[in-house]
């Protein structure tokens, strides 16, 4: 039978090669490639600074800490994410605010407002499913109400809003290597971006046993280090990046223009350069439809069943559970398609195939 993959990282001859070469280079932590890679993810994200960390929810609690998030106070963050959206924050001892989300799975920006309290610091929007965030309201209000903006872009890698790429318009950013990641470093690995000099300083020396010299050490830091053999194979995923984005959205493409009135297909508005992390339909039968398309050798997956502000990990921390109708409805209904960088049209074709029949046997 053939088999589908839900995702699949981007390897070629180039990659391996890269990872040889920083085998044969005797360098392993935070040199060149570090180095080199950190400059172009800053050019990428039209920033300063990039720092990388051993993932994106090490480098975001460092960029917590940086900022002097502290506990007690409040950030507003949507509850449809993946839940190291916030796991950082709790680490601090801060407290997640949930909003709704709009219909683009993002968070509703016209819900901000209301949800700030005299404790809130900073919001942070997620470009769920690699669609933008409307960031331009949300940065408003930060503006007004004095907050930070921190976008999680760990699933939006090159997508862009207005013509601006995603990370280059809040307070800072993240984005995450993790292998299913449209930019991968094969492996765990992340990184903050910002034009802070004094942060991404901070983060740096955070990461780092809290030192800037070889035996200074000034704060008490961690080992959150990043390595030359995953930064190398990231520097080529990056050159990668743009056609690799092509191919998901040419997939997408076949997806709508096959699954029309088929099923319910995500909303991608005028403004947004969207990357298609995911391509998540919707559709009442989502259990059975699952079920149906592994049968058939396609993977599929939920992004995700289970809201944050449900989660056993924060019940102790929720005063009381928060009204999120579009969240609680959209879980039960959710499905991510195959979907990569070098997906086959033949392929999404297949998959498509099965969606429709299981459509027209039910
Ligand atoms: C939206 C979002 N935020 C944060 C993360 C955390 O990234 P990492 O696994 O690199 O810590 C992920 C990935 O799981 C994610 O999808």
């Amino acid at each position: 039978m053939r088999r589908i993959p839900l995702s699949k990282p981007f390897i070629n001859g180039e990659v391996r090669q890269a990872v040889l070469d920083a085998l044969d280079s005797g360098r392993f932590i935070l040199g060149p490639q570090c180095i080199e890679f950190e400059r172009e993810l800053a050019g990428f994200a039209r920033r300063k600074h990039a720092v990388l960390s051993s993932s994106w929810t090490a480098a975001v609690y460092l960029l917590h800490l940086a900022m002097g998030l502290r506990a007690g106070d409040e950030v507003i963050v949507p509850s449809h994410t993946a839940f190291p959206s916030i796991e950082p924050m709790l680490h601090c001892g801060a407290r997640p605010v949930f909003v709704d989300i709009d219909d683009t799975y993002c968070i509703d920006p016209d819900l901000i407002e209301a949800a700030i309290t005299p404790r809130t610091v900073g919001i942070l929007p997620v470009h769920l499913y690699g669609h933008p965030a409307d960031l331009d309201p949300i940065v408003a209000v930060a503006r007004r109400r004095r907050l930070w903006v921190i976008e999680d872009c760990a699933q939006a890698h090159g997508a862009r809003y207005k013509g601006r790429p995603v990370g280059s318009i809040g307070t800072a950013a993240a984005f995450s290597f993790y292998p299913s990641k449209n930019l991968t470093v094969l492996g765990d690995g992340g990184c903050i971006v910002t034009d802070d000099d004094a942060v991404a300083e901070r983060v740096r020396m955070l990461r780092d046993h809290g030192r800037r010299s070889k035996y200074t050490h000034e704060v008490a830091g961690f080992n959150l280090r990043f390595n030359e053999i995953q930064a190398a194979a990231g520097r080529v995923g990056l050159r990668h990046l743009e056609q690799l984005n092509a191919g998901r959205r040419a997939a997408a493409a076949r997806y709508r223009e096959r699954l029309s009135g088929v099923v319910e297909l995500p909303v991608q508005r005028e403004w947004a350069t969207h990357v298609y992390h995911m391509f998540v339909i919707r559709t009442p039968r989502r259990d059975a439809l699952a079920k149906f398309l592994i049968e058939r050798g396609i993977e599929t997956g939920i992004h995700y069943p289970v809201p944050n502000h449900r989660q056993p990990a924060i019940a102790a921390i929720l005063r009381n559970l928060p009204a999120l109708p579009r969240t609680e409805q959209a879980v039960g209904e959710i499905l991510s398609l195959p979907i990569h960088g070098q997906i086959a049209l033949d392929e999404v074709d297949h998959v498509c195939d099965c969606i429709i029949e299981f459509i027209r046997r039910n």
